[in-house]
């Protein structure tokens, strides 16, 4: 049975995004104009956490060395990173934003 992550679409508005720990991993979720998305919390270059990143349109940058990524499909647009990011599905039902960790 897949770890769910649970909490109300309040939390993060649009333009946001968060860092949540769950199923003994962080994960990224972020509000791209009321859509949300999810990915690891971790930058795929050296495993440095993600949060604090700019976060503009649909592209996160990790603010340790600048490595841009599309958080729609977690592809690395720019490097050091090499290695996209996981991404996980989300669904919205009745403000109650879910996120499945696979
Ligand atoms: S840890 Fe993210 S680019 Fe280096």
């Amino acid at each position: 049975m897949p770890t769910l992550l649970q909490f109300h679409a309040s939390e993060l508005p649009p333009g946001q995004c968060r860092a949540y720990v769950a199923g003994g991993m962080t994960v990224l979720v972020y509000n791209l104009a009321n859509t949300f998305y999810a990915t690891q919390g971790l930058c795929s270059h050296e495993d440095l956490p993600l949060d604090g990143g700019k976060f503009e349109s649909n592209v996160i940058q990790c603010p340790f060395h600048d490595s841009r990524f599309n958080i729609r499909t977690g592809k690395v647009l720019s490097g050091p990173a090499e290695h996209g990011l996981k991404t996980f599905p989300v669904a919205v039902d009745g403000g109650t934003v879910t996120v499945t960790l696979l």
